[in-house]
């Protein structure tokens, strides 16, 4: 297993330590949460862990089927005591860049039922300033070329829809994702996100802001784990 592949494993399964028997979990998508996903499967088989998963994406829904987490619906339940997911990006103030998987649209809503948000992730991840990797905002098929005009005004950068093969990206919700290469300048991403979201066509930016509490960051030298302070998970 390569460096960056080992990394992600170790962060998405030493994140399992906020899991407890009795939760309701948030499973987010992506590479990296994957391993959270699959050990909580294993934890559930081998040590009677009593969880139940609400899946941020069709793909997470397939992965935790197959692995026996049981699932059930956000609307079905009170909200979330937890919800473990991946990023593109987090800076200082452990505010992050997802989307990169074109889920943004489900995690937010998913992140915004749940108590507290921890975040796994590999070293790479780690920014001073937002924007480095370009912004995924979730836009509606309708006229999607007018909105990604006035995204492109509005944060003067080039932005363009993203391509899979021939065609654009469809995510779960039948939209497209526009990714923005905004550059490593976002300095104040609270405005940025409320600016975004002003566009008609936007249905959702993957920018996650006063959302996460924790980050399980793997690097080269092992697992660290930054509780933002005063958040929801600080003592
Ligand atoms: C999907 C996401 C992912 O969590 C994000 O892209 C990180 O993925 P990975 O762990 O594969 O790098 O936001 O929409």
């Amino acid at each position: 297993m390569g460096d960056v592949e080992s990394m992600k494993k170790q962060a998405g399964i030493a994140a399992c330590e906020f899991v407890k028997s009795g939760m309701k979990i948030g499973l987010g998508t992506g590479s990296t949460v994957k391993h959270t996903v699959i050990e909580i499967g294993r934890k559930i088989i081998d040590e009677n862990l009593e969880i139940v998963g609400v899946p941020t994406s069709l793909a997470t829904e397939k992965l935790a089927l197959e692995v026996g987490i049981p699932l059930v619906e956000l609307s079905d339940i009170d909200g979330l005591d937890l919800v473990i997911d991946g990023a593109d990006e987090f800076d200082p103030n452990f505010q992050l860049i997802k989307g990169g998987g074109a889920a943004l649209l489900r995690e937010k809503i998913v992140a915004q039922e749940s108590l507290a948000m921890v975040v796994v992730a590999d070293e790479r991840k780690k920014v001073e300033t937002l924007g480095a990797f370009p912004l995924p905002i979730e836009v509606t098929p309708f006229s999607h070329e007018a909105t990604v005009r006035a995204l492109g005004r509005l944060l003067d950068c080039r932005v363009n829809i993203r391509m899979s093969g021939n065609g654009p990206v469809i995510t779960d919700n039948g939209n497209m994702i526009a990714d923005a290469h905004t550059g490593p300048k976002i300095t104040n991403p609270i405005k940025t996100e409320s600016e975004i979201l002003m566009i008609a066509g936007v249905v959702q930016v993957g920018l996650f802001n006063n959302m996460c509490d924790a980050v399980v960051l793997a690097g080269s030298s092992g697992i660290e784990t930054f509780v933002k302070p005063n958040g929801r998970l600080s003592d």
